[in-house]
């Protein structure tokens, strides 16, 4: 499959001669999950979003962002982020020939994320503040310098992530009730919302249904969270960038916000990687989580859950999470208790 530039090109703002920066991001799996299905009580498929070549679902932002970036003779983007950002900026900023710059909360972006900002060779600042902060900040820097900013504030971003949408249709021929989605700078839901409402009737859209992270839902709570906290590091966020865009996707659509707790996200994440073979972050765990806490609201029948995020990405909450290494001496013996018991 070609990247998402190339797949939906009419439905993108870029000619046939623009320059294409591309990893073949997009056309990722979407998987019905039959373990879960009879949890939830729904028809359940899961988007597999972590198979994107850096991992996550931004990739199919950043390649609009970073084309873009190119075709306007921009020579470095940056980005503020709570790590998966960074790393997809980081690869198509390579991949494009331009410099590249991270902004991260310090101490609170997963392994995975880092390794990859920093063996990309991006220039990974860590900010003794928030994913907020980062961001407040780099929207002034841009005004200063001739960088292009490639957060989803960037509109080729939410360009580039409205194409999940056009998959999802595609595989389920138009057929889906309801669309979960963890909620953070509120880019994604955004994204969704406007790829839906492109190629769907309006009878025909799904409702969003947006989940935020307890220690960090200002849109349940209808305002700002100044400090947020929560495991899913990568929805650690307290005031959204697209919040209008993102209410308005869940309201027009009969959708809801609501809230889901760490210990919920966690148990997703363990039942995704147990009960269904997929190892997903925490964050995309979220939108599991809320389908079986919440629901998806009255008559619905076939749900799609947004996996955001690959689990490798942050290897030390999986391990904390998990079952404990069985050690063994090296006799038939020992690894037959080890093994067996
Ligand atoms: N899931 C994952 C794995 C994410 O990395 C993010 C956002 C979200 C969900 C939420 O998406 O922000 O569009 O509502 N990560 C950003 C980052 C903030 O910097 O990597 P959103």
């Amino acid at each position: 499959m070609p990247g998402i530039i190339e797949r939906y090109r009419e439905r993108l703002p870029f000619a046939s001669g623009d320059p294409v920066i591309s990893l073949q991001e997009g056309s990722t799996p979407l998987i019905l999950a039959e373990r879960l299905s009879e949890k939830a009580g729904v028809e359940v498929w899961l988007k597999i979003e972590g198979a994107n070549p850096t991992g996550s679902f931004k990739d199919r932002g950043m390649t609009c962002a970073v084309s873009a970036a190119v075709r306007e003779g921009a020579e470095a983007v940056i980005c503020a982020s709570t790590g998966n950002t960074a790393a997809s900026a980081a690869a198509y900023a390579a991949r494009a020939g331009l410099r590249g710059a991270v902004i991260v909360p310090e101490g609170k972006i997963a392994t995975g994320k880092l390794a990859q900002a920093l063996i990309h060779g991006a220039r990974v600042v860590a900010l003794r503040g928030n994913f907020d902060e980062a961001l407040r900040l780099v929207r002034e820097l841009v005004h200063r310098h001739p960088i292009s900013l490639v957060n989803s504030v960037n509109d080729f971003r939410i360009e580039g992530q409205k194409t999940a949408a056009f998959e999802i249709v595609e595989d389920l021929a138009g057929e889906l009730d309801a669309l979960c989605i963890p909620v953070g700078n509120a880019g994604n839901i955004t994204s969704y919302w406007k790829g839906f409402q492109e190629i769907l009737p309006p009878t025909h859209q799904p409702r969003m249904c947006g989940f935020q992270a307890a220690g960090a839902a200002p849109l349940v709570h209808g305002k700002p969270v100044e400090h947020p906290e929560t495991v899913a590091s990568a929805i650690r966020i307290g005031n959204p960038a697209r919040w209008e865009e993102a209410m308005d996707a869940m309201t027009s659509s009969g959708g809801t916000v609501k809230a889901v707790t760490d210990a919920e996200i966690l148990a997703a994440y363990r039942l995704l990687a147990s009960a269904e073979g997929v190892f997903c972050e925490p964050a995309s765990a979220a939108s599991v989580a809320g389908l079986l806490t919440h629901g998806a609201g009255e008559g619905v029948r076939r749900v799609v859950c947004v996996l955001t995020g690959h689990g490798l990405k942050d290897p030390q909450t999986a391990l904390e999470h998990a079952g404990a290494v069985v050690p063994c001496d090296p006799e038939l013996s020992a690894i037959e208790r080890a093994v067996l018991r």
